[in-house]
């Protein structure tokens, strides 16, 4: 069995190579202004304000991903701007993504699978073997993203999202075995692929 490797390098606040400049941070209890506004603007059913600080509470993974303020930029008007988030439980040798969003004018430009693989790269560093989630049966996207990053559907979880008008939605719970080479980012013995983390 190989060495595993350390996760301190990509977790760092300093830029990682893979995110091509943008850089990752935890959040915390200050960041939540902000990451509400971008949870009301990404769901139909966001989470509260309370969700967050709970999960921050907890200690929880809970990161940021972060493009700098362009240089050129006056110092006074320099704002890194938040792309997005995630928010993961950590078990025994297992993390449960929570929470994974993208701000809707910066979706589908790979920064949810710079997320994930920043996931993958901590929860690999802590122990784990296996990520877990749930999503919303109608999240085609979603659904996408985490089967191109190596989750397959493993079970189903009835009427677990409210879907308003009092409808339900069923959950479909996806796992990905941390040695699946769509998720692990290169430097960790992922493959790269045309949709890599540059
Ligand atoms: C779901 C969500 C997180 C995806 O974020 P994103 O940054 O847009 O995702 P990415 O750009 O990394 O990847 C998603 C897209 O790239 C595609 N993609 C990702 N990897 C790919 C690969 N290797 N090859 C081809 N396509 C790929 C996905 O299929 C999807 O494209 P499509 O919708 O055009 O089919 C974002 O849409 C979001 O925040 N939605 C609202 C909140 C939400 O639903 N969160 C998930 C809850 S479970």
């Amino acid at each position: 069995m190989s060495a595993r490797p350390q996760a301190t390098e990509p977790c760092g606040v300093a830029p990682w190579p893979a995110l091509g400049g943008l850089a990752l941070r935890a959040m915390t209890l200050a960041d939540l202004d902000l990451v509400c506004h971008l949870e009301q603007q990404a769901y139909s059913f966001p989470w509260s304000r309370g969700n967050f600080t709970d999960s921050l509470a907890a200690g929880y993974a809970a990161w940021l991903l972060i493009e700098p303020p362009a240089s050129g930029t006056r110092r006074a008007e320099r704002q890194p701007g938040c792309l997005g988030y995630y928010v993961a439980m950590p078990g025994v040798e297992e993390a449960h993504l929570l929470n994974i969003t993208v701000a809707p004018a910066a979706q589908g430009r790979g920064h949810a699978r710079r997320l994930l693989a920043h996931l993958a790269a901590q929860a690999w560093g802590q122990g784990a073997q296996t990520l877990w989630l749930e999503v919303r049966d109608s999240n085609q996207r979603a659904r996408r993203l985490y089967a191109f990053s190596g989750f397959t559907e493993v079970g189903r979880r009835k009427a677990y999202y409210p879907a308003g008008q009092g409808l339900r939605e069923d959950a479909v719970v996806m796992r990905a075995a941390l040695q699946s080479p769509g998720l692990l980012p290169a430097q960790l013995g992922g493959a790269e692929d045309s949709h890599d983390l540059v």
